[in-house]
């Protein structure tokens, strides 16, 4: 059933109503001179769309619904489907427009939670498409997957970013060597212990996707932490929202200085979305700079630090893994805090990294989601 006003258009279904405004339906007219048929773009600019536009009739077909507006009488036809696809929020959270980046479409977790670690095998990966989408959506859902058997050759790494995205070059180069350096320029590059942190926290944008392969495990120590942030965040906003409010709203200056490289990027340590929901961590004491903000403020946002700091290390958070030779991780640099404890013996731990974007990961997922459904 159909009905209209001035503002727009009603459609029931069964039991449910979906309201359409007029000049939203406009502005989606699937028609061809309002949208390209060859790349389905759009052709109208919003300031095209006549004011005071609103639907003068509306005709049920079944199949379609076709809506006439007034005052130009333009005509659009919208496939019932698509309309049900599109439908509106209507609880207000603005959850449908995330595009996959918040609290809202992950799952968060302790380490105690995951029954079986997101996990995928290099061979299998390259084989099967469905195993590959699987792998992939690990890292949108669980924020890192471990994949296995990847050859510990030099420059794998970059083959397995090259597999669902855009390597991302950073001063650090396209690929990078974690091992122990006789003049480091970055604490990775010592034996010593790396508390958890996000890399990068110096770069805006930063990069999203962050791999780590293991050539060379150390053959004492060197073991890996994973976090997950959002989940921390989520639990600090429900037991302490004024240290949340802090964290969220202060940005915090980064920067990493060497011969060649002079970066600065300021950031709140947690980011959130216009909504208000968690999009980002940042999170790395090593890089942060002088913060200059007034005194009183210096003075509380060093005490929220402090507790956020403490609940993001509570041991029940970290995951903790040996990487082996052949082992990748692929993990999401906005969300997951990665840490080493220090390592010794003589084996000369080798880890490569490198970093890709998770835009183009989540894109090679659905375009491999739409071959496996026509398949
Ligand atoms: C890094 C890093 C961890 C490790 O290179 O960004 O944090 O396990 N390395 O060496
Ligand atoms: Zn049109
Ligand atoms: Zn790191």
């Amino acid at each position: 059933m159909v009905s209209w006003d001035d503002g727009g258009l009603a459609l029931t279904f069964g039991e449910r109503t979906m309201c359409f405004p007029a000049v939203w339906l406009r502005d989606n007219c699937p028609c061809p001179a309002c949208r390209d048929p060859g790349s389905g773009q759009k052709l109208k600019d919003i300031t095209e769309i006549p004011n005071g536009l609103a639907v003068a009739a509306a005709e049920d077909t079944g199949a379609s619904v076709v809506v006439t507006y007034t005052p130009d009488r333009h005509r659009s036809t919208f496939s019932r489907s698509w309309l049900a696809d599109h439908a509106l929020d209507t609880d207000g959270d603005g959850g449908g427009d995330t595009a996959g980046r918040t609290e809202d479409d992950k799952e968060l977790w302790l380490p105690a939670d995951l029954d079986d670690l997101p996990q995928g095998s290099w061979p299998r990966y390259l084989a099967e498409p469905a195993d590959r989408a699987r792998v992939l959506d690990s890292v949108l859902r669980w924020g890192f997957v471990l994949l296995r058997n990847v050859p510990a050759e030099a420059g794998m790494v970059l083959e397995v970013a090259a597999s669902f995205g855009f390597v991302r070059e950073t001063n650090y180069g396209r690929l990078f060597d974690v091992r122990v350096e006789p003049r480091p320029g970055n604490l990775a590059f010592t034996s010593r212990r790396i508390l958890p942190h996000t890399d990068n926290p110096y770069r805006d944008p930063v990069p999203t996707v962050q791999l780590l392969h293991c050539l060379r495990a150390a053959d004492d120590g060197g073991r890996t932490s994973l976090t997950d942030g959002f989940a921390a965040a989520c639990q600090l906003r429900a037991t302490d929202r004024e240290t949340f409010q802090i964290i969220a709203g202060t940005p915090v200056p980064f920067g990493y200085t060497d011969d060649s490289t002079e970066l600065r990027a300021s950031q709140p340590l947690i980011q959130l979305s216009p909504r208000g929901q968690v999009r980002g961590i940042r999170f790395n004491n090593r890089s942060a700079r002088p913060l200059r903000l007034p005194y009183a403020e210096v003075t509380a946002f060093y005490a929220a630090y402090r507790r956020w700091a403490e609940l993001l290390a509570r041991p029940e958070r970290q995951l903790n893994l040996r990487l082996g030779p052949g082992d990748c991780l692929i993990f999401d640099n906005t969300r997951i805090l990665h840490g080493r404890t220090a390592f010794g013996g003589t084996a000369g731990r080798h880890l490569q990294g490198c970093y890709a974007d998770l835009d183009g990961l989540a894109s090679t997922l659905a375009v491999l989601r739409r071959k496996l459904e026509t398949s």
